[in-house]
């Protein structure tokens, strides 16, 4: 009996001391104030993206909460208002999955709010579906609506620079390929949808990377980021079985969305990281990122691709 005991107590240490020095993560530990700069958090209702808003709400920010769906977005409006104090939070409509929506949203902006220091792409998805323009749904949501969106809202930016563009990638690039011949799979079983998710999040990565060099010399820069794995409802589409398995290990395992937000966070308001854009962050740092991840060819070419997709010319 004592020797169970004496077992469950060193396992219970063990996973104290390994979930607080290997899974929460490092924490941004700047005090930057945000009193008179506009933020857009692109997703900022639910998980990282919510927990990233509030952030900047209590450092002082205007924050735009980039939705599309106006219910869960009010009552996160609320909610945020609630816990920093900032009445400067306000809702707007936004649908990644529709170029139309993304193209309105930024015609909105534009002419509602005169300046943009922080643009946070960071709404995601891992589920089947169709966009509105007929793109797979992981596709259109976590690349093309970002890239077009950016793109829309660039001089905008650099009207108010220094501003920071930040994306939230994930580390699940690193089982991706890019593959130019079938951009676009419809992620008809399991695998397939995997390999999208993991598609676009390496696009995530690729488009950051060729952002950067496009705004060289603006005081405009941007980064990448891989938030940790993250107790959040982006797991709520797995199939029953897989739940039963994953249920118990995100409980364990995975982060808080507070500390999942942390490196958003970090590259949004630390100082000094401006040598750092295009590069890529995980755990508040700057992390090299596979080879297939930094292959400049890809990324020019991707950002030719997607210009075409979205209908735009440069
Ligand atoms: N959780 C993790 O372990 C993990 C790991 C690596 C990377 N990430 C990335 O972190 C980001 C945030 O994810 P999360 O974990 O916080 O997930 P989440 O709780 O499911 O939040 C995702 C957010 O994206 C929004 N969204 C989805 N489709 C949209 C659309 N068509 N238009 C506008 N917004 C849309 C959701 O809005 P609704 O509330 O309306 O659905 C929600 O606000 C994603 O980019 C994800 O890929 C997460
Ligand atoms: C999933 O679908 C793709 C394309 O339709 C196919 O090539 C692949 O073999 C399928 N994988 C499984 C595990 O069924
Ligand atoms: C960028 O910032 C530096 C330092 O504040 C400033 O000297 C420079 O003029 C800025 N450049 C542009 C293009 O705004």
């Amino acid at each position: 009996m004592v020797s169970y005991i004496v077992a469950a107590a060193i396992l219970v240490a063990l996973y104290i001391l390994t979930y607080y020095n290997f899974l929460k993560g490092a924490r941004c530990r700047s005090d930057t104030c945000l009193r008179g700069k506009t933020v857009i958090v692109t997703g900022g209702n639910a998980g990282i993206g919510k927990e990233t808003a509030l952030d900047m709400a209590r450092r002082g920010a205007r924050v735009i909460l980039a939705c599309r769906n106006k219910e869960r977005a009010e009552a996160a409006v609320f909610d945020i208002r609630k816990k920093s104090g900032n009445n400067q939070v306000i809702f707007m409509q936004l649908d990644l999955a529709s170029l139309k929506s993304v193209r309105a949203f930024a015609e909105n902006f534009l002419k509602s709010e005169p300046q943009l220091h922080v643009l946070i792409n960071n709404a995601g998805i891992g589920m089947h579906g169709k966009t509105a323009d007929g793109f797979n749904l992981v596709w259109g949501v976590n690349h093309l609506g970002h890239f077009l969106l950016t793109r829309l809202l660039l001089d905008r930016l650099k009207l108010s620079a220094p501003s920071r563009i930040v994306t939230v990638a994930s580390t699940m690039y690193r089982f991706a390929k890019i593959d130019f011949s079938n951009l676009n799979p419809p992620g008809e079983n399991f695998s397939q949808q995997m390999q999208n998710y993991c598609c676009s999040k390496l696009s995530n990565i690729l488009f950051v990377r060729e952002l950067a060099n496009c705004l060289e010399g603006t005081n405009v820069t941007c980064y990448s980021l891989h938030p940790g794995a993250v107790k959040t409802d982006i797991f709520r589409t797995l199939k029953w079985w897989m739940k039963v398995f994953c249920i118990p290990v995100i409980a364990l395992f995975f982060r808080s969305p507070v500390d999942g937000a942390q490196t958003s966070i970090y590259c949004a308001v630390q100082e000094g990281i401006e040598k750092f854009s295009g590069r890529y962050f995980a755990d508040c740092k700057v992390e090299e990122v596979l080879p297939h991840a930094r292959d400049d060819a890809v990324a020019r070419k991707l950002w030719e691709v997607s210009e075409r997709m979205v209908g735009l010319s440069s």
